[in-house]
């Protein structure tokens, strides 16, 4: 890998962590009819199609939400190894670590490189039409 490379990772990277701000609603905690615990986010369910990953910040974290079979799961996106950003990549079903090369197979768990866990998963509960992630 060549400096160049890494310096491209870490761009992507950072934009996919970005996606999750440029989304109008998500992210926002300023929702009137629920009381949202210090850190909580909640998200629209209309926000998060079936099937569809979507990453909303939290606190400073980059989370990705996913509604599949009519569930929400919420992992958090910072690699176990030194905590990079680590982004989905659909064609392998591997969530890679653009630092050193760490691997997590589809459900969080690592698969090769240096991380030493799986990544974290993130408390969700689900109000009327909301998603709480925190
Ligand atoms: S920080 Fe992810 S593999 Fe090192």
């Amino acid at each position: 890998m060549t400096a160049r490379d890494l310096d491209r990772r870490e761009v992507l990277a950072a934009a996919g962590a970005l996606v999750g701000l440029a989304l109008p609603p998500i992210g926002c905690s300023a929702d009137t009819e629920l009381a949202l615990a210090p850190g909580q986010v909640a998200v629209p369910l209309s926000d998060l199609p079936e099937g569809d990953r979507r990453v909303v910040i939290v606190g400073e974290n980059p989370v990705e939400v996913l509604r599949a079979d009519h569930t929400v799961t919420a992992r958090m996106l910072r690699c176990t190894h030194m905590g990079c950003v680590v982004r989905w990549r659909p064609d392998a079903r591997i969530y890679v670590c653009p630092c050193h090369d760490g691997r997590y197979d589809a459900e969080g768990n690592p698969i090769a490189g240096p991380p030493p866990r799986p990544l974290a998963t993130v408390p969700v509960s689900i109000r009327g039409t909301r998603v709480v992630l925190g």
